[in-house]
């Protein structure tokens, strides 16, 4: 495994208190202990800085990347995981704006990722990363949550 040329964002959806930045810390702080080659940050999708390019900046600057891999801390995907997410890497989605309905390509290995140059005409913070961005699932379905959500609710009872 070489991940010294690996980045690693946490992506949070972003909100103006303070409780998920919080949160996403100290996940970011212990994934730091868990693979300690890679360059790791968390950032947010919306509303809260830093952001997308800001995080993609910062990581790309310090280290030589060969690849980034954006982790989003979402539960499950929505129109955030499938467009806005993809759109602000610059990478390909599945979703389509046009119809607003999902379309899956099987025509290459992998789903979420490609070589990348983004700008934006805004006032946003820009990147520039030639090296591969690969997006993965949310969280999904997962024992581990079901765990998590059960003993929420048992220690309630
Ligand atoms: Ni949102």
């Amino acid at each position: 495994m070489n991940d010294e040329k690996t980045g690693i964002l946490l992506l949070s959806h972003g909100s103006r208190l303070d409780d998920g930045e919080e949160v996403i810390k100290a996940y970011t702080d212990m994934y730091r202990e868990e693979f300690p080659n890679a360059s790791i940050e968390y950032g947010f999708m919306e509303i809260r800085k830093p952001g997308i390019p800001e995080t993609i900046n910062k990581l790309t600057e310090e280290n030589d990347l060969d690849k980034i891999i954006v982790v989003p801390v979402f539960v499950a995907h929505g129109l955030h995981t499938k467009r806005d997410i993809p759109k602000l890497l610059g990478i390909e989605s599945d979703y389509d704006e046009e119809d607003g309905h999902h379309h899956h390509h099987h025509d290459h290995g992998h789903d979420h990722h490609g070589h990348h140059h983004h700008h934006h005409d805004h006032d946003e913070e820009e990147f520039d990363f030639d090296g591969e961005i690969i997006l993965t699932d949310p969280l999904g379905i997962d024992e581990r949550l079901y765990g998590i959500i059960k003993d929420r609710i048992s220690q309630n009872l």
